[in-house]
């Protein structure tokens, strides 16, 4: 096990925070080293950025707590500070914006990371809560390895050739678990005051209750899903609420995004490569109102936010909260699909490492899982370092999702970990399971 960041000597963190830029930095070049300037610069879909924005972004962000903020540095590019504020240009208008060019961005990278690894080496690492711990270059991290996400969900909007590439995942897999797991009624610690690096939004700890609930024991399948499109699921408004009706007659949705009827049979499109939809794959690429309509139709619920945190963190032989699902380790290949290491889910049942103490299994990574809450503070909630990190979100059209996906890294997973975004996106990496009632 990894010595955790709170009980790390200052050397030591050091050596862990340039390590995890490093790690961080290699993943965004990756992304965006995959495809060629023209690529970069346009915009793949109209509900996305130019990657070549986001990975600038990822440099202004960096720049501003960084060289600026903790490292009290002159700017290096003041003059672009605007263009790369998400609050001044909608995404729609970011491909006409006098953006840096591939090089220019590759260059103004480079040069902050150069001063960003020179703070590191002598701002005092206590004093302030900014870089306590190393929370500043952490929080970086999280945004950077947040974007490359986001930049991963752009590239499978791609269309033309593969540019990525990368093996199917082949981990340990249990056949034949139970389908639901029963959780029982009672309290619980929800979010955290201790994870160093935890955002503001997974503050503070506090007690949470639910009722008793039975949560599927994995993540909905391609195979279960297709059962509902066959059944007529999309034509029929019962299992639907007022608004996913209309958004589903709107959009015109009539199956999963990337998803294609060929002679009697799905097929999808996974990052350029056209193949058979796999049976036994968490589904995928869902918006919140298909999920909510599934799961009317399968006779249950969408879990809440409470419920799924409850479910991947009690551990009711000690009853404490832990961080993961399987203890308090970090994740290893072993416990989860994360990390870009594969480009889809693992099948359902696999990482029997990584289930929680009541046997729920992949709660962590392989798809993003939606709930049935909104975004708002827990109690006590104080907005740390920055207002538009979530506080400006608080109460707005978005839904909560849990766990991390394949795309997803360590850095940016953890029980506490929240998430959110519109409920008619699917072009995140977003299944669901499903819960109910157990009285
Ligand atoms: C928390 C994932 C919804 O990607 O819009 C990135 C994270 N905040 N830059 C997003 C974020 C600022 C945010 N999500
Ligand atoms: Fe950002």
């Amino acid at each position: 096990m990894t010595m955790p960041i709170a009980e790390r000597g200052t050397a030591a963190l050091r050596d862990h925070l340039a390590a995890e830029l490093a790690r961080t930095r290699a993943r965004s070049v990756a992304l965006t080293d995959a495809i060629d300037d023209g690529e970069l610069v346009c915009q793949h879909s109209r509900i996305m950025s130019p990657l070549v924005w986001d990975f600038a972004h990822i440099g202004n962000q960096e720049e501003l707590w960084l060289v600026r903020d903790v490292g009290g540095r002159d700017p290096v590019r003041a003059d672009i500070d605007q263009l790369y504020d998400a609050f001044k240009h909608p995404r729609p208008d970011r491909p006409a914006l006098p953006l840096l060019d591939p090089a220019e961005t590759r260059r103004y990278l480079r040069e902050v990371r150069g001063k960003v690894l020179d703070v590191l080496d002598r701002a005092p690492l206590e004093g302030r809560r900014l870089v306590e711990h190393g929370f500043a270059f952490g929080m970086i991290v999280q945004h950077e390895q947040q974007h490359d996400e986001t930049m991963l969900a752009t590239h499978q909007l791609r269309t033309g050739p593969a540019a990525l590439y990368a093996p199917a995942p082949q981990p340990e897999r249990s056949l034949n678990l139970p389908d639901e797991v029963l959780i029982p009624a009672g309290e619980f610690t929800m979010g955290t005051s201790t994870e160093p690096w935890a955002l503001d939004n997974e503050r503070p700890a506090h007690r949470a209750t639910t009722s008793a609930y039975w949560l599927d024991t994995t993540p909905v399948t391609n195979l279960e899903y297709q059962r509902f499109l066959a059944e007529g699921g999309y034509d029929n408004p019962r299992w639907w609420s007022e608004p996913g009706w209309a958004h589903r007659c709107d959009a015109g949705l009539v199956a999963p995004q990337f998803w294609y009827l060929d002679n009697g049979s799905w097929w999808r499109n996974r990052f350029g490569v056209i193949e058979p939809v796999a049976p036994d794959e968490p589904l995928v690429h869902v918006s919140f109102f298909e999920a909510q309509a599934y799961a009317a139709w399968a006779g249950k619920r969408l879990p809440t936010e409470v419920e799924w945190e409850k479910a991947a963190r009690f551990d009711p032989a000690t009853g404490r909260s832990r961080r993961f699902p399987w203890g308090d380790e970090d994740p290893t290949p072993a416990h989860a699909n994360l990390g870009q290491r594969h480009l889809q889910p693992a099948p359902v049942g696999s990482y029997p490492a990584g289930a929680s103490p009541l046997g729920v299994h992949q709660l962590i990574g392989d798809v993003w899982e939606w709930t049935s809450s909104g975004l708002s503070g827990y109690p006590g909630f104080a907005p740390f370092p920055y207002r538009e990190y979530s506080e400006v979100f608080f109460g707005g059209d978005y839904r909560m999702l849990r766990g991390g996906s394949f795309g997803t890294d360590a850095a940016v997973c953890r029980g506490t970990f929240r998430n959110w975004d519109h409920p008619v996106r699917r072009q995140i990496f977003a299944g669901f399971r499903c819960a109910r009632n157990a009285d």
